[in-house]
């Protein structure tokens, strides 16, 4: 009886430590600063203290040299851009879909979400193949591009 209790306990010490450590999250080192992926898929502490600039967002989005996101997904709200992809996903009613704290880690490494992803995880700056000198140690969006992005986003409904 004693012995029962105790296992019981110890059942419950266990699981109280793994819902500690569900909440306090992953802490990922793989970009420019760390940032702490809860439940696997979300982000919830933004990457910057500025909010983001959705005006800024739209153009990161667009940029082929930043975000590109317009050869994968279709957003209809951007029809002044010709040629949207349909390899991902469309976004035009993102906004509804998916917290903003699931778009940063989208955004951030979407093979946490998906490791056979093959959408870039574009605050990724370690551990990356034969990368030119002049990018290295870069990821291809900085903190607020991706906080700028996730505001544009937010706009799609
Ligand atoms: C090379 C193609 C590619 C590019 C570029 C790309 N994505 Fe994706 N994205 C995908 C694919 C494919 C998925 C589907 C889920 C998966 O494979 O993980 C996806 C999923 C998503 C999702 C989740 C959608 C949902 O309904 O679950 C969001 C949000 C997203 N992408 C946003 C973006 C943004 C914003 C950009 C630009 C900064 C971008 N993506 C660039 C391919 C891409």
């Amino acid at each position: 009886m004693k012995k029962r209790m105790l296992t019981g306990l110890a059942a419950l010490g266990l699981a109280a430590s793994f819902a500690a450590t569900a909440h306090a999250g992953t802490v990922m080192k793989d970009g420019p600063t760390p940032y702490v992926v809860v439940g696997g898929v979300s982000v919830p502490k933004p990457l910057t203290d500025k909010p983001g600039d959705p005006a800024n967002g739209r153009k990161v989005v667009a940029n082929r040299k930043k975000g590109n996101c317009l050869a994968c997904h279709k957003i209809k709200q951007m029809q002044d851009f010709l040629f949207h992809g349909e390899i991902g996903p469309e976004l035009s009613d993102i906004a509804a879909n998916m917290p903003a704290d699931e778009m940063r880690l989208r955004l951030a490494n979407p093979k946490v979400v998906n490791p056979d992803t093959i959408m870039p995880a574009f605050y990724k700056s370690k551990g990356l193949f034969r990368v030119k000198k002049k990018f290295r140690g870069k990821s291809i969006l900085t903190a607020q591009e991706i906080e700028d992005v996730i505001a544009f986003l937010r706009t799609l409904k």
